[in-house]
């Protein structure tokens, strides 16, 4: 098949599967139709690939940041970094490069304020300015917030349109900073679409994220940036 055919077959079997109201049978049985039966396995197995995001927040650091945007390019994976706002001034070459590199970019407050414990206008500033800093580096504005402490207000909304992203397996690597450790919390609870929390600032951490890496390749895994976790 020509490229442009195989592209449209491939866009037209992943609507169809991705059509919510449809039932499974009539949709499988229409990209049959279509695709044929080898497209139509190829596009499943796509589909049926279990998925991680891997995220990092608290940087950039100077120190670390470096050693594991390096380490996940050379692996062809995406992470999320949750950056604050007082550690981008000096550090906007990496914040560059985590955007230039396919990693998603996202706000953690400018000072890692409890966001339910200081006053919302002085939560919405926090968020503001640092959604301002990363507009300002990247030209972008991020969507997503990983608040501090996993700690959100409710009516945040008013003053900033931003997605509250939390996280299923905390690797407590601020805690143990121990590789091995590291590693084995994320064997033991990691599942299909779950988002794993660490902090670019340790040499542990940035070790065991890339053994993570290498073992959830190896078992299978494909790593996506936390958009395409909540899209999909
Ligand atoms: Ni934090």
């Amino acid at each position: 098949m020509k490229k442009g055919k195989i592209l449209f077959v491939v866009l037209a079997v992943t609507v169809l599967l991705a059509v919510p109201f449809r039932n499974r049978e009539v949709r499988i049985a229409a990209a049959r139709a279509i695709a044929g039966e080898g497209m139509l396995r190829l596009v499943e197995d796509a589909a049926e690939c279990p998925r991680v995001a891997l995220t990092f927040d608290d940087g950039p650091s100077r120190k670390y940041t470096p050693m594991l945007l390096e380490g996940l390019k050379e692996r062809g994976v995406h992470a999320t970094f949750f950056i604050m706002g007082k550690n981008i001034e000096g550090n906007e070459d990496l914040v560059r490069q985590m955007q230039e590199e396919g990693h998603l970019i996202g706000n953690h407050t400018y000072n890692h304020v409890q966001l339910n414990r200081v006053p919302q206008s002085l939560a919405c500033e926090e968020i503001q300015k640092t959604n301002n800093q990363i507009y300002e580096v990247t030209g972008v504005y991020p969507s997503y917030i990983r608040p501090p402490f996993g700690a959100w207000q409710e009516n945040l909304e008013l003053c900033v349109t931003m997605l509250p992203v939390f996280w299923d397996i905390d690797t407590l690597d601020w805690k143990n900073q121990n590789v091995d450790s590291i590693v084995k919390i994320v064997e033991k609870e990691v599942k299909d679409g779950a988002i794993i929390l660490m902090h670019d600032e340790y040499q542990t951490t940035v070790d065991a994220a890339l053994k993570v890496v290498d073992m959830l390749l190896e078992k299978g895994y494909e790593f996506v940036t936390v958009d395409e976790m909540i899209v999909m």
